[in-house]
């Protein structure tokens, strides 16, 4: 029943900004579907609107036209509650910037969605262990995250993504910072940890190598798909 069910539903999305007095049109007419156990890479060039086509479809941003739907259910008649509990049950979200929290250390940054979820301490902090021996961090679980390589910071940020299980891992540029190598690294690990839990995963990437990886590929220009 629920494989009918698509994952990510989007139809005619559109956004646009208001500053000074002027309105910046920023994404138009953007429809389409996400088939559960899917990889989208979403291409494009700097400013062609792929994280405000991110945020929207995650619920970390509003559309001023159109609709998204994760999982059957439609963002729009959610408040932002509503889209938090929506997202901590069934996304991960990986940042370019990796968005750890500096004063936590890597086992309670990954512990950390876990929690706010009021799932059970003791087996949290068992989950929160396997997922950083998964990224080869078994021996920096006390480190914080200023003493982290960022291809590392970035592993810690794939553990915390994949804690929750989600049905829905979304990555903005998740190698953008990093080296060649760690980059790398931090792909293979993120293929391999979205095969484990089945997720669906939609990937925004400049890497024409990366993005040929995903099984399918949404171009954006000037914040139109073509
Ligand atoms: N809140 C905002 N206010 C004004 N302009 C914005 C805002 N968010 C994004 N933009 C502009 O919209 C365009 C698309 O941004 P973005 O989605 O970040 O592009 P990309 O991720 O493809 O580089 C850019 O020109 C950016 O400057
Ligand atoms: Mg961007």
């Amino acid at each position: 029943m629920s494989s009918l069910l698509k994952t990510i539903s989007v139809a005619k999305l559109g956004k646009t900004v208001f500053a000074n007095d002027d309105s910046l049109s920023i994404l138009h007419d953007i429809s389409f579907d996400i088939e559960s156990g899917e990889s989208v890479a979403i291409i494009g060039a700097s400013g062609s609107g792929k994280s405000t086509l991110l945020s929207l479809l995650a619920g970390l941003d509003t559309p001023t036209e159109g609709e998204v739907c994760l999982m059957g259910q439609s963002l729009n008649i959610l408040d932002e509650d509503g889209r938090a509990k929506l997202r901590s049950l069934h996304t991960g979200f990986v940042f370019q910037s990796f968005q750890l929290l500096p004063h936590l250390n890597a086992l309670e940054n990954v512990m950390l969605p876990a929690e706010i979820l009021g799932l059970d301490l003791a087996s949290t902090r068992i989950q929160a262990q396997y997922w950083l021996d998964k990224v080869g961090l078994s021996h920096r679980l006390q480190h914080f995250p200023k003493t982290l390589s960022g291809g590392e910071q970035q592993r810690v940020a794939l553990a915390r993504a994949f804690i929750s299980k989600p049905a829905i891992l979304f990555a903005d540029e998740p190698t953008g910072s990093l080296d060649e190598a760690s980059g790398s690294r931090v792909i293979e690990l993120l293929f391999e940890l979205n095969r484990e839990c089945n997720s669906t995963l939609v990937l925004v990437t400049h890497d024409p190598a990366l993005a040929a990886q995903c099984s399918r590929q949404f171009q954006l220009q000037a914040g139109r798909l073509v």
